[in-house]
C-alpha cells in the first residue's frame, strides 16, 4: 500500500506525481501499444526516498495520466536494495524493462555492487524478471567503477540492426564521471564495446542517467552530472543535467562531441529521459526536484512530481526544449490582452491563479527591464520574483520570498533581441518558463500558501511593453488524491 496524502495544497493538477510516497527519476519512458508509459523511482512507503520500486503511470494523449500497479520492486538478490533507474524498449511485441539492479556488498570495498537487468511485460503492466539477470556488470579490466554502474538507457540503431546501452558510472578513483557503451543482437547478450565519453575538466565525478539518441542529425548524449563545482553563478545546484553534440562512431564506441550545456537553469531539474514519439518527436521528461532541495510536500505524504513532457529540437547548434503541443488541449479558459504599455505595477482581469499557463511576448525595444510576480499575496509579501534586465542580459528567477524554504535566485543568461517570449506553466508547487520558444527552460519548485494567486507585472526602468498576453486555465491530467 502506497503512503496517504493527506493534504493536497501542494499536489499538482496535471504534472505526474506518486499517489503517496517519494518519486524521482523518470524511468522506461516509452510508448507502447498505442499508449506512453512512464515508470518512475518510487518508494511506496514513506514520503522519503527509500529502497526504489518502479512506480508507473500510463496516457493515451501524453496529458491525462492514469496510476498503475507498481512494475518493479526489489525482490531478488540482484536488486535486493533498490530497482534502481532505467529504460524500456519494445522487441517483438513484448515490452522490455531495462534497469540497475542496487546491492548493498559489504565485502567488497566499494560497498555496493550494481549491475544492468531486465523484465519483459506481455501487457505493459505485468513484469517478470529475467531469470538470467543480470545481463550486464562492469567489466573488470575496463577502468569502471563496479559500485557507480548505473541508468542503462537502451536504444536500437536502425543502420546496423544492433542495440545499444549506455550506463552512467565513473573511474576506480571515484574522480571521473564517464559513459560505457555496450551493444546486443538480441537485448539479452550484452557485450563491452568502450567507454564512449568522460569527463574533461569542471564535468563531474559521477555521469547519471544518460540518454543517447540522433536527433536531427547530430548525436546527442544527455547526462545528469554530479560533482560540477559552481562557476560564478552558474552550476548552483547540487547536479546538474545537460548534454553534448557531436558525432559517435558505434563500432570503436567512441563520440566526438563539444562542450557541456544546461538543459534547465532552474533550482529543480534532474535525470531527464528522452523517449521517439510514432510522429518521430524526441521527447523528455525529468524529474522537476533536485536532491538535497527542501520538498514541504513530505510532510503531506508524498514527494516530487515530473516536468511537463517536452520536445527537443536542434537550433541554431543548440537543444531546445519546448512543451510539448499536446498541452495546448488542457487548455480550459482564455484570458487575451493586446499592445499593453504600462509605467507602474499591473494586474489583468482573470490573469491569476495557482494553476495555469501564461504566455508573453514582450516588446524588449521599448522595456529596459521589467519583474514578474507569481503566486503573490495580496499584501505582496509573498511572491515568486521572475526579472529580466536587457543591458545584464540576464533572467532572473528568485524564490527568497515565495513561501515555504524559500532560498534564493537562479540565473539564466538571455541574449538581448527586439522581442521575447515567455510561456509559463503554474501548477501548485512548480513553475516551468520556456524562454524565446525553448532556448532556454526554468524549472522550479515553490511552495506558497494556497491563497498567494496573484500575477503582477512590474515595470522597472521607464515602460513594460507587452504585444500579446495570453493566461489559460488548465484541466486536471493526474488523478487527484481524495482527503477526507
Ligand atoms: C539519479 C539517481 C540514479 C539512480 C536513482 C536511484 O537521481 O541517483 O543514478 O539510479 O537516482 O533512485
Amino acid at each position: 500500500m502506497a503512503l496517504r496524502i493527506i493534504n493536497t495544497r501542494y499536489y499538482p493538477k496535471y504534472h505526474i506525481a506518486a499517489p503517496g510516497g517519494w518519486i524521482n527519476d523518470p524511468n522506461g519512458f516509452c510508448y507502447y501499444k498505442g499508449e506512453y508509459h512512464l515508470f518512475y523511482q518510487y518508494h511506496p512507503h514513506t514520503a522519503q526516498w527509500g529502497p526504489m520500486h518502479w512506480g508507473h503511470v500510463v496516457s493515451d494523449d501524453l496529458i491525462h495520466w492514469n496510476h498503475l500497479p507498481v512494475a518493479l520492486a526489489p525482490t531478488e538478490d540482484y536488486d535486493r536494495n533498490g530497482c534502481f533507474s532505467g529504460s524500456a524498449i519494445e522487441k517483438d511485441g513484448k515490452l522490455y524493462l531495462v534497469y540497475t539492479g542496487h546491492r548493498d556488498t559489504p565485502e567488497i570495498p566499494e560497498g555496493f555492487r550494481q549491475t544492468q537487468n531486465i523484465a519483459i511485460s506481455e501487457d505493459g503492466v505485468h513484469f517478470a524478471k529475467y531469470p538470467e539477470n543480470p545481463v550486464a556488470v562492469a567489466p573488470e579490466d575496463e577502468q569502471i567503477h563496479v559500485g557507480d554502474f548505473r541508468d542503462p538507457k537502451v536504444l536500437k540503431n536502425e543502420e546496423n540492426d544492433k542495440y545499444y546501452m549506455v550506463v552512467g558510472s565513473r573511474t576506480p578513483d571515484r574522480l571521473t564521471g564517464q559513459i560505457v557503451l555496450f551493444e546486443s543482437e538480441d537485448l539479452i547478450k550484452w557485450e563491452f564495446v568502450n567507454i564512449m565519453a568522460r569527463a574533461e575538466g569542471n564535468e563531474g565525478f559521477m555521469w547519471e542517467c544518460p540518454n543517447f539518441a540522433n536527433i536531427e542529425g547530430h548525436d546527442i548524449l544527455i547526462i545528469s552530472p554530479q560533482g560540477i563545482k559552481r562557476e560564478l553563478n552558474k552550476y548552483m545546484n547540487v547536479f546538474q543535467s545537460g548534454y553534448f553534440m557531436g558525432k559517435v562512431d558505434y563500432d570503436k564506441g567512441v563520440y566526438i562531441h563539444g562542450k557541456f550545456e544546461l538543459l534547465d537553469y532552474g533550482f529543480d531539474f534532474y535525470a531527464p529521459q528522452i523517449t521517439e514519439a510514432p510522429d518521430g518527436r524526441t521527447l523528455m521528461i525529468g524529474w522537476a526536484d533536485m536532491w538535497y532541495n527542501i520538498m514541504p510536500e513530505q510532510e503531506d505524504g508524498w514527494a516530487g512530481m515530473m516536468s511537463v513532457p517536452r520536445e527537443i529540437h536542434v537550433k541554431n547548434g543548440k537543444v531546445f526544449t519546448t512543451p510539448i503541443k499536446e498541452l495546448e488541449n488542457l487548455r480550459t479558459a482564455e484570458k487575451s490582452y493586446e499592445n499593453l504599455t504600462f509605467y507602474k505595477p499591473m494586474k489583468f482581469d482573470g490573469v491569476s491563479g495557482d494553476c495555469g499557463e501564461l504566455i508573453l511576448d514582450i516588446d524588449l525595444t521599448e522595456t529596459a527591464e521589467f519583474e514578474i510576480y507569481l503566486r503573490a499575496s495580496k499584501d505582496k509579501t509573498q511572491k515568486t520574483v521572475l526579472s529580466y534586465n536587457k543591458a545584464l542580459e540576464l533572467f532572473k528567477f528568485n524564490r527568497d520570498e515565495a513561501g515555504a524554504g524559500g532560498d534564493g535566485e537562479r540565473e539564466c543568461p538571455v541574449v538581448a533581441a527586439d522581442k521575447m517570449k515567455l510561456q509559463i506553466f503554474l501548477d501548485r508547487s512548480l513553475v516551468e518558463i520556456f524562454i524565446n520558444d525553448g532556448e532556454k527552460v526554468m524549472t522550479s519548485r515553490i511552495y506558497p500558501r494556497a491563497d498567494s494567486t496573484d500575477i503582477i507585472f512590474v515595470p522597472k526602468d521607464g515602460a513594460f511593453k507587452i504585444d500579446s498576453l495570453k493566461f489559460y486555465e488548465l484541466g486536471v491530467g493526474i488523478p487527484q488524491p481524495v482527503v477526507d
